[in-house]
């Protein structure tokens, strides 16, 4: 488990209504403000020199890697994960596949090549990157996760058992913190994730770029970074833990067309 999951007090910042509203509108401009100039595209630029860069034993690039629609097939393959994938027999998200890839076509230890998933604000990791290049290239196209294999519905159950399943010290289940209306934590309004209404707008802007930390954001992070604060032990990247609820958000906001790489706080 991180040490940063205790360093952290949880605050937990119920503002009274009217209070709300205003700072609602107040943070719905600043996304706006951001969104005109994202830095997002940066991460686009070094994600796609990293895509074609020779890397590992193999000294190949990852331009072959099959993303579902085919060998280097990137239009409109992340508004279709995740999805189940054959060569690999499981549901895959964007980053466990990624990670496949570059085992099997680059020759890469699976240790080495997820040392270092999570990058800092000066020193973006190769996922961050790459997921920022290839997300891109679903802009405009609707969400539509895989649903019809019977492991993406098992994995669509287990995600969905996930997000209602109260466990570790605190008890809490996302539920806790996303299950009702109105909630806010540091201001940030918490989305009801396993309503459609509020799916949508999430899962068609991640990843994203975090304005408050200057960092490039994956949903894979989102995932690890939320049971932290759920003061859970941290989850396994690319597990069968975190693509199960990846699949479960992502099917839930389905139909969404994609505009990220999204802006978060
Ligand atoms: C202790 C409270 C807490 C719990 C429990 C929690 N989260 Fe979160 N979650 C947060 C906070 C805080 C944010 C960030 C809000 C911000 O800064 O915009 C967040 C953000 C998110 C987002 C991004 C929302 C957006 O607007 O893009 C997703 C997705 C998410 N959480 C999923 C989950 C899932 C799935 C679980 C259960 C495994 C979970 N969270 C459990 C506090 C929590």
């Amino acid at each position: 488990m991180r040490l940063a999951a205790f360093a952290f007090p949880l605050v937990f910042f119920f503002v009274p209504s009217a209070l709300a509203q205003d700072s609602s509108r107040a943070i719905k401009r600043y996304r706006e403000m951001v969104a005109e100039g994202s830095p997002a595209e940066l991460f686009e630029v070094e994600g796609e020199a990293l895509w074609k860069k020779p890397q590992g034993p193999n000294k190949v690039s990852l331009e072959k890697c099959d993303l579902g629609g085919g060998p280097g097939v990137l239009k409109g393959a992340y508004a279709r994960l995740p999805r189940y994938f054959k060569d690999a027999d499981r549901v895959m998200d964007l980053e466990t596949r990624l990670l496949h890839c570059m085992v099997t076509l680059q020759g890469r230890k699976r240790a080495e090549a997820a040392a270092r998933v999570f990058g800092s604000a000066d020193r973006p990791s190769e996922m961050e990157s790459l997921s920022a290049y290839i997300a891109a290239q679903s802009r405009g196209m609707e969400m539509a996760p895989g649903l019809s294999h019977p492991k993406e519905k098992e994995a669509y159950a287990m995600g969905r058992a996930l997000y209602f399943y109260r466990a570790g010290a605190w008890d809490f289940s996302c539920m806790s913190c996303h299950g009702e209306e109105g909630k806010r934590i540091r201001m940030q309004d918490l989305p009801v994730l396993y309503k459609p209404e509020h799916a949508r707008a999430v899962v068609s802007t991640w990843p994203a770029y975090r304005v408050s930390t200057s960092q490039f954001i994956t949903l894979q992070w989102r995932m690890n970074n939320c049971y932290q604060q759920m003061r859970m032990p941290e989850p396994d990247f690319g597990s069968d833990t975190t693509v199960a609820l990846i699949v479960f958000l992502t099917a839930t906001g389905k139909g969404e067309p994609y505009r990220g790489p999204g802006n978060k706080r």
